[in-house]
């Protein structure tokens, strides 16, 4: 998607065609900062530390930190050490372990001298998929928008709300529930986005800069809008991203979707999920009590990064000294709450035989 008119991806190679390229999402909307990951190491630190975030974007750097890696020393003790490093370094999303399988699994049984080549190739084609897949997500979920639309006027908007980030900046490019949103403003329906601020890394600011830099109508809200929102009527529908969807299709995403999909339920707001099949974990069936849910330091949620009046970059400490906080950072809303899953394959209820009758030939096998 663009910035400036720029077409950008979320992650690409760099001209020597091996360093790799990411935007540090932990400065944006304020700063548009390019860093170049050169190691293993430096790719486990961007995951860590998030400066790249989103399930399939963090997928698709670990694979260009397992080719870092390979470039560094691509004997058998380094490639088990890579993988290790890079697998642990977020918990929740599924992604993460399903491109590095994937690259570990090519890597294995072939002559180290062969590895940083096919690791690069690995990489690639893992980006490459990942915009094909969100692209195939964008024009099955803008059926969704063209069928609400079909039942209003025509300068009627379309009011959608979002958690989270799960635009281009989450993924290679087009993102996942923002895809059919960026299809309908390209195709000329009226939408407009209720950007849910995301406390407490602020992601919705993320998804602000996303959807005004392709000039498509929002307003960001405090996390604890939506539910006044749904109620005056003011929501056609929600969608959001997940970060691992189990096997009878609960889905775990960015904390506080949860709460979001039980104002939709008791709304009657038609709440749709938007996955890549990565993110589809069939070894896990009750997403509450299986899926390991990270929690990350209480800085996060006692501090606020933002502009000061004159223009600088500051953190800001909201809660009183010595406070304790709590940062939990994803939560699981049960598969009865999920109006539907958007997935590239079309559309699928969100329970055991819609996801079996969609993904026949992924469902019987473990994710890993
Ligand atoms: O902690 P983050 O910013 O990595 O969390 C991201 C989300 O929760 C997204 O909604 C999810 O990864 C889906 S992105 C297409």
């Amino acid at each position: 998607m663009k910035i400036n008119d720029t077409h950008y991806r979320s992650v690409w190679l760099a001209d020597d065609g091996h360093t790799v390229e990411i935007f540090d999402q932990t400065k944006l909307p304020f700063e548009i900062q390019i860093i170049q990951l050169r190691t293993m190491k430096d790719a486990a630190t961007a995951i860590k530390e998030m400066w790249v975030r989103g399930a399939p974007l963090i997928g698709a750097v670990a694979a260009y930190g397992m080719a870092l890696a390979m470039r560094q020393e691509s004997n058998d003790k380094n490639l088990q050490q890579a993988y290790d490093a890079l697998v642990t370094t977020r918990p929740t999303a599924i992604n993460l372990k399903w491109s590095l399988d994937r690259s570990y699994r090519a890597l294995e049984h072939i002559k180290p001298s062969l590895r940083e080549e096919i690791a690069y190739r690995i990489a690639n084609e893992i980006a490459d998929e990942d915009v094909e897949l969100c692209r195939k997500i964008g024009e099955h979920g803008l059926k969704i928008i063209q069928k609400i639309a079909a039942t209003k006027s025509v300068d009627e908007t379309i009011n959608i709300l979002t958690h989270c980030n799960a635009g281009w900046l989450a993924t290679v490019d087009w993102g996942t529930a923002l895809a059919p949103v960026y299809m309908a403003h390209d195709a000329g329906i009226k939408v407009h986005v209720w950007v849910d601020e995301t406390r407490p890394r602020n992601q919705g600011g993320l998804t602000a800069f996303e959807l005004g830099s392709h000039g498509v109508p929002h307003t960001l809200i405090a996390d604890n809008a939506g539910g006044h929102l749904m109620q005056h009527g003011k929501v056609d529908l929600c969608i959001v991203g997940t970060d691992r969807t189990t096997a009878r299709g609960d889905v775990c995403n960015k904390v506080g979707t949860y709460l979001k999909a039980l104002a939709a339920k008791a709304n009657q707001v038609p709440f749709y999920v938007a996955l890549p099949s990565p993110t589809l974990d069939f070894s896990v069936w009750d997403g509450v009590k299986e899926i390991p849910i990270e929690q990350r330091s209480g800085e996060e949620q006692s501090h606020v990064y933002g502009l000061t009046p004159e223009g600088g970059r500051s953190w800001v400490n909201t809660a009183p000294s010595g406070t304790t906080c709590g940062n939990y950072a994803f939560d699981v809303t049960p598969a009865e709450l999920v109006t539907g899953l958007i997935t590239e394959r079309g559309f699928c209820n969100a329970t055991e035989e819609g996801l079996r009758m969609l993904f026949p030939d992924l469902c019987g096998k473990p994710s890993s």
